[in-house]
């Protein structure tokens, strides 16, 4: 059985006092109600060290690393420079990185890579525009981002790998996808992963759905059969918000 998981992607958001306090009560309320989900926050990079030390159950990630395992890369944070601060898992190819930072394809093949050899747990995100979809070009998009974003990896890697599916139309926006448009697209990245790996790591493999899901539409996509999780934005911020979305599932 795949692990069914609920991420926290908390952004550039709280202070480090604040952000203390979310993590100390996300891991109280998860400890309350222990249920079989994987639960993870990936607090900004200033606060991982302290926070790690608040948390046990949830586990760590981390928002994004570097293509390069040291050296002068200025403002830079290596794979393993997290794994040092005890993060297990590192978001790799947020559409924010992707359009904001300009992050393509092969440059964050090189991060999983890196990661991946360091041990960390890579969610690997895709998802497509809002003119991509309307173009009916979405498929060729995420088939794209994967093939070349999960280019090199064996099976044995793909078993330490978590996939995001985030539509970006739907990032932030109050938009969520319908579960219909969900399932849809999870069942192709699924498929898609047998083609490149087999069928067993495509069952394996755990998909998050990400962009605008709250505790009121969780349920609904948690139910899509290839629909193993979810990638939380804005309403990872409030403790008992983001714990009804982990009971969702
Ligand atoms: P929202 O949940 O705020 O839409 O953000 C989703 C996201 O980008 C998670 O990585």
């Amino acid at each position: 059985m795949r692990k069914q998981i609920v991420a926290g992607n908390w952004k550039m958001n709280t202070l480090l006092k604040d952000g203390m306090e979310l993590a100390k009560a996300v891991e109280k309320m998860e400890k309350e109600t222990r249920g079989d989900a994987v639960v993870i926050i990936a607090p900004p990079f200033t606060h991982l060290s302290k926070i790690r030390e608040l948390i046990g159950n949830v586990k760590l990630g981390a928002q994004n690393c570097a293509s390069e395992p040291s050296g002068a890369f200025t403002g830079e944070i290596s794979p393993e420079m997290l794994r040092s601060t005890g993060v297990e898992y590192v978001i790799i190819g947020h559409s924010e990185r992707r359009s904001h930072f300009h992050e393509g394809n092969d440059l964050l093949n090189r991060k999983v890579k890196l990661s991946l050899s360091t041990g960390l747990k890579p969610i690997y995100c895709c998802g497509e525009v809002l003119e991509e979809r309307e173009a009916g070009r979405l498929f060729d998009v995420v088939r794209e981002q994967l093939e070349v974003g999960l280019k090199g990896l064996s099976a044995a890697d793909m078993a330490n790998m978590v996939i995001a599916y985030e539509p970006v139309w739907a990032i932030g926006t109050g938009k969520v996808a319908t579960p219909g448009q969900a399932q849809e697209m999870h069942g192709f990245i699924r498929g898609l992963v047998a083609e490149m790996f087999g069928q067993e790591v495509a069952q394996n493999l755990s998909v998050l759905y990400g962009g605008s899901c709250k505790p009121s539409n969780a349920a609904e996509l948690f139910r899509q059969p290839d629909v193993d999780g979810g990638l939380i934005g804005g309403a990872s911020l409030k403790a008992e918000d983001f714990i009804a979305i982990v009971h969702a599932i």
